[in-house]
């Protein structure tokens, strides 16, 4: 089988990670393309290009078997359908998130009934982390190094002090 985990990831957070270790696990053979939203999306503008977080993603997960990343632009559920898959991965942290992504999930099965979405709830440990923050935080000099993998931190405060 083969599994779509999409997102903005701008940028990749420990969350993120978590989703996709916690995957491999449960399903080791079967393949996940990490899906990365160029552009804005869902209102959010991006602080780092689609190829750099292509290659974040990529270098984040260069050890672990059948995970790729790709980037995709328009509908979700097109390319999904041209990369084969059979369903959508989505973590979930809290009842907003849920409300979210219910309706996005709906809305994909509208589309694409044959694709199903999976949620992974959020460890205990990633509930408070978003991407959202680390934009803010690292947008005003603070420091959200806890949501991140290392490399990420680097890349974030290099980015920041061209900001
Ligand atoms: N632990 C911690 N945080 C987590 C997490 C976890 N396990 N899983 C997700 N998150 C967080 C992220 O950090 C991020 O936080 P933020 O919203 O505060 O920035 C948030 O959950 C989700 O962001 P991200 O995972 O990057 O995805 P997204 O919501 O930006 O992605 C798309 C949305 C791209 C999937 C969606 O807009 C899309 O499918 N677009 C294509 C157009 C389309 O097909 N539309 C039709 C469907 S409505």
């Amino acid at each position: 089988m083969t599994a779509i985990f999409p997102g903005t990831f701008d940028p990749i957070t420990n969350g993120h990670l978590d989703i996709i270790h916690r995957f491999k696990r449960l399903w080791p053979e079967d393949k996940l393309i990490i899906a990365i939203a160029e552009g804005e999306n869902a209102g959010k503008k991006p602080i780092f290009t689609t190829e750099e977080r292509l290659d974040q993603a990529r270098a984040l997960t260069a050890g672990v078997r059948g995970v790729e990343a790709k980037a995709f632009a328009g509908l979700l559920v097109e390319f999904a359908r041209k990369a084969g898959a059979r369903c959508i991965i989505r973590g979930l942290r809290n009842g907003t998130d849920f409300d979210y992504e219910m309706e996005m999930a709906l809305i994909n099965r509208e589309l694409a009934p044959e694709i199903e979405t999976i949620f992974i709830p959020a460890a205990l440990e990633h509930m408070i982390i978003s991407s959202s923050a680390v934009r803010q935080i690292a947008g005003a000099g603070g420091n959200a190094d806890w949501m991140l993998p290392e490399q990420i931190r680097a890349e974030l405060r290099k980015k920041s002090a061209k900001q």
